[in-house]
């Protein structure tokens, strides 16, 4: 019946960017980090973020009514317990890096997004020439924020891939493109035996070495120079690429998956991991939105499915391959040589 409609999901959906931009903003402000050093009024929380009076109770019940503050009943307001792990800066635990690079780059070149599908062309700071990795890796804090940014997107996925994979069969793993080296660093700290690293462009080297210094690994995993299409790719039992393929175009997919296919020893294994869309392209709307994102980041990236992939993996050769869900919209295709 016509009158049992409602437009109500409709405008939730089209002004989801006002709560967004309220958590982004509250994130760049370190307002989190502040109240995970205890609770404070309105007035302190201003002092302290250098807020004007006009909207600052406004923004901070704006995220109290979107579950990422609590407020008491002396009008105190404090982290969730949430919030208080995942982002607050001084913790190891912070999940924010990806939320600050959306809230600096992503957030102002997704309002270009129509124009992105009438041109199919790039809309960030590649549209004037150039690539992604380019215009991010020419200015040192940018590259900072984007390496930390693929951490925090990864660090969930990668604790299940450490779990879950049967890492006792294997002695090596290294992880191409592997920004500052969540996963072997992950992987390494949950298994003992295991030794390997990252690969990934020179000018990401220190901020890999840095990472995995600061977590005591530095005797067992090392990093490894190179450009994924111009030079071979180093060889372990197992190769992992984690967001690396929806970069690319169809054929640079497989030029890469190729790659790997030669440096892995028989039996070895590459695990592809990203935020894959379901088979039927119905349900999983962050891996079809992620591959919107390409659409703004890239030149020809785009998301895929499982089926996709591993139909991928058997044209260069993988002898048997399967498609595990990781957790959240992430999942992982395991190839065997
Ligand atoms: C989207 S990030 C993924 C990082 C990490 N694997 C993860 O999932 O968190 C893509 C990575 O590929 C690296 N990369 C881009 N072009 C490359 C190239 N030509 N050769 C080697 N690495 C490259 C980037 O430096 C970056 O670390």
């Amino acid at each position: 019946m016509p009158n049992q409609l409602s437009p109500e999901k409709i405008a939730q959906l089209g002004l989801s960017f006002w709560g967004s931009k309220t958590l982004l903003s509250a994130i760049e402000l370190g307002l989190f980090t502040e109240l995970a050093k205890g609770p404070l009024d309105t007035a302190e929380i201003r002092r302290r973020l250098a807020l004007h009076e006009r909207s600052a109770r406004d923004f901070l019940d704006a995220l109290v009514a979107l579950g990422m503050l609590e407020r008491d009943e002396q009008q105190r307001y404090r982290n969730t317990p949430e919030t208080d792990l995942f982002l607050d800066r001084a913790k190891p635990t912070y999940a924010g890096g990806m939320l600050e690079m959306a809230n600096a780059r992503l957030f102002t070149f997704w309002g270009s997004l129509t124009e992105g599908l009438r041109t199919g062309e790039p809309q960030n700071e590649a549209k004037t020439g150039g690539d992604l990795f380019d215009a991010i890796y020419s200015d040192p804090d940018r590259l900072e924020c984007f390496l930390e940014g693929m951490t925090g997107i990864s660090l969930g996925a990668v604790a299940v891939i450490a779990e879950k994979f049967p890492w006792q069969n294997y002695k090596t793993v290294i992880d191409i493109g592997c920004a500052q080296g969540a996963l072997p660093v992950k992987v390494a700290l949950t298994h003992p035996h295991l030794t390997g690293g990252g690969y990934d462009l020179p000018v990401v080297q220190p901020a890999f070495e840095k990472y995995v210094a600061s977590h005591g690994l530095t005797q067992r995993l090392k990093f490894y120079c190179g450009s994924f299409f111009t030079d071979p790719l180093p060889t372990a039992d197992v190769l992992v690429m984690g967001h690396i393929l929806h970069d690319w175009n169809l054929e640079e997919k497989k030029v890469l998956l190729r790659k790997a296919y030669d440096a892995l020893p028989a039996n070895g294994a590459l695990i592809v991991y990203e935020a894959l869309i379901d088979d039927e392209r119905r349900t999983n709307a962050f891996g079809l939105l992620m591959s919107l994102n390409m659409l703004i980041e890239t030149r020809g990236g785009f998301d895929y499915t499982g089926a996709d992939c591993q139909s991928w993996m058997a044209e260069v050769g993988f002898r048997e391959t399967r498609v595990e869900h990781l957790c959240g919209p992430d999942s992982m295709v395991i190839g065997i040589k």
